[in-house]
C-alpha cells in the first residue's frame, strides 16, 4: 500500500521521539518516500542525522538552512506529501495546529498540506486528559485530520495511564488500512481468467497453446492494487503471484475453467477474461497412452464451451465484462464481432503481427474497443503497464 507513496513525517519533542526512527525505517521498507520535518525540541530527543540516514533524505527543522542560505519551502513540502503523519504529536504542537499557529517549519507545513493528515499523540496521562488537549484534538478531527489513538501503559514519568504513542508497527498498519480504504476499487469483486488450457488426448498428451498467463496475472495484480477482491482462475502456468490476498484457482481444461468462472461470476463487478482457452478438445480421452502403431492418426475434436460468451449471456446491468481478441488478420473487424457476439463492455485487441506483443512476451501492444466503438490504441509497453491501461478503462466505465 505504501509503495512509492510520499510520506511527510512530522516529529515533535517527546520521549517517544526515538520511536520515529523505527517508524521511518518501516515506512522506507514498505517502499515509501519519506521526508522528515522535526521541531527544535524533537532534535533534543533524537538527532536529525539518525532520521536523515534512515529516510535517505535531508531532515528539515528550520525555515532556512543557515549554512547554504537555502529556504526550506513549506508550501512545496505540503504539496509533495500524499499523506502527513505527526508521530509523536506533542500537546504543544497539537494546540498550535488546532489554532492555526505557524511559528516553525512543521506548523507551516501542516497549514500548507493538502493531503490527509494523521497524528499519533504522545504525552503524560494528565496532559492527555486535560480538556484543553481534548478540545484541540476534537478541533483537529473536525478539520478532517485523523488521530491514531495513544495506548495505555507505563509512561516516561513513571505513572501508568493513557498517552503512550501507538507503536510504529501499529501506525504503519493503520496508515496502510487508511490507504486501502481510499482505493478506487475498494469493495468491488473481480474475476480474471489467465493462461492456456490443456485438453487431454491421453494420460500423457494434450492440446494446448503458447499462452504464458503473464497478461492475466498482471491484470489480477493491478485490480488487487486498486483495492478489488480478486479471484484469478488460471490455466497451467509456472507463474507466481506477488500480491497476497488474490484467490487463485488452478484449473487445467476449458471445462474446469468454465466451472470455476461460473462459480465466481455472480456478484462480480468486473470480469476480465484473458485466458487463451482451447477452442476444441478431443472427443474421447484415451485411458491409456496411445501407441504409435499406425503411420497416420486422427483425433476427433469437439468444441469447448465459450466461457466469455456464457458469462456474457448471464451478465446483469452494472457488471463489467471484458474479453481479449488475439488476431492475425482483419483484426478490428474480428474484434468488434466478438465484442458484440459475447456481450462485452470492451474488448482488448492484440495482434500477433505486432513485434513484442502477444504470447510469452513481457510486453504487449493493445487497442481497446468499447461498445460505442470508441477505439484507443496504446504503445508497446510492459504487461504491467498494459494491465494498468485496461484497469483505467474499467474505472472510467464504473464512473
Ligand atoms: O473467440 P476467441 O477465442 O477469439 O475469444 C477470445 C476471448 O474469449 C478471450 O477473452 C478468451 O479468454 C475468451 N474465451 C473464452 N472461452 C473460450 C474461448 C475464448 O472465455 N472457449
Amino acid at each position: 500500500m505504501l509503495t512509492n507513496k510520499n510520506i511527510l513525517l512530522g516529529v515533535c519533542g517527546s520521549i517517544a521521539s526515538y520511536k520515529s526512527a523505527s517508524l521511518v525505517r518501516l515506512l522506507v521498507k514498505a517502499g515509501a518516500n519519506v521526508r522528515v520535518v522535526m521541531t527544535k525540541d524533537a532534535c533534543n530527543f533524537i538527532t536529525p542525522l539518525t532520521l536523515s540516514t534512515l529516510s535517505k533524505n535531508p531532515v528539515l527543522s528550520n525555515y532556512s538552512d543557515p549554512e547554504t542560505g537555502s529556504w526550506n519551502n513549506h508550501v512545496e513540502l505540503g504539496l509533495w506529501g500524499d499523506l502527513m503523519i505527526i508521530a509523536p504529536a506533542s500537546a504543544n504542537t497539537l494546540a498550535k495546529f488546532a489554532n492555526g499557529l505557524c511559528d516553525n517549519l512543521l506548523t507551516a507545513v501542516y497549514l500548507s498540506a493538502k493531503c490527509p493528515v494523521y497524528f499519533a499523540p504522545a504525552m503524560d496521562l494528565d496532559m492527555w486528559k486535560h480538556p484543553a488537549t481534548q478540545k484541540n484534538i476534537s478541533t483537529l478531527v473536525s478539520f478532517g485530520n485523523t488521530m491514531i489513538q495513544p495506548g495505555y501503559g507505563e509512561l516516561a514519568s513513571g505513572l501508568t495511564g493513557e498517552g503512550r504513542m501507538a507503536e510504529p508497527e501499529a501506525i504503519l498498519e493503520f496508515l496502510s488500512n487508511e490507504l486501502k480504504k481510499k482505493l478506487p476499487l475498494k469493495g468491488k469483486k473481480a474475476l480474471v481468467t489467465a493462461g492456456p488450457t490443456y485438453e487431454a488426448i491421453d494420460p500423457v498428451r494434450f492440446i494446448g497453446n503458447h499462452s504464458s498467463g503473464k497478461m492475466g496475472f498482471a491484470i489480477a495484480e493491478e485490480l488487487a492494487a486498486l483495492g478489488a477482491s480478486v479471484v484469478l482462475v488460471s490455466g497451467p502456468t509456472s507463474l507466481k503471484l506477488s500480491t497476497q490476498g488474490i484467490k487463485r484457482i488452478d484449473v487445467t481444461s476449458a471445462e474446469e475453467m468454465l466451472e470455476a468462472a461460473l462459480d465466481n461470476f455472480t456478484g462480480t463487478d468486473i470480469s476480465i477474461l484473458s485466458a487463451a482457452v482451447a477452442d476444441y478438445r478431443p472427443k474421447d480421452i484415451s485411458l491409456n497412452k496411445i501407441k504409435k502403431d499406425s503411420s497416420e492418426f486422427q483425433i476427433d475434436l469437439i468444441k469447448t464451451p465459450d466461457i466469455l460468451a456464457t458469462l456474457g449471456k448471464q451478465k446483469k446491468p452494472g457488471q463489467v465484462l471484458v474479453g481479449f481478441a488475439l488476431e492475425t488478420n482483419n483484426e478490428e473487424e474480428n474484434a468488434i464481432k466478438k465484442l458484440e457476439k459475447k456481450n462485452l463492455d470492451f474488448i482488448v485487441l492484440n495482434s500477433l503481427k505486432d513485434e513484442g506483443a502477444g504470447f510469452k512476451n513481457d510486453s504487449n501492444k493493445i487497442t481497446i474497443i468499447d461498445r460505442k466503438l470508441n477505439k484507443e490504441t496504446f504503445d508497446l509497453k510492459p504487461k504491467t503497464e498494459v494491465a494498468a491501461d485496461i484497469c483505467k478503462k474499467v474505472l472510467d466505465l464504473l464512473g
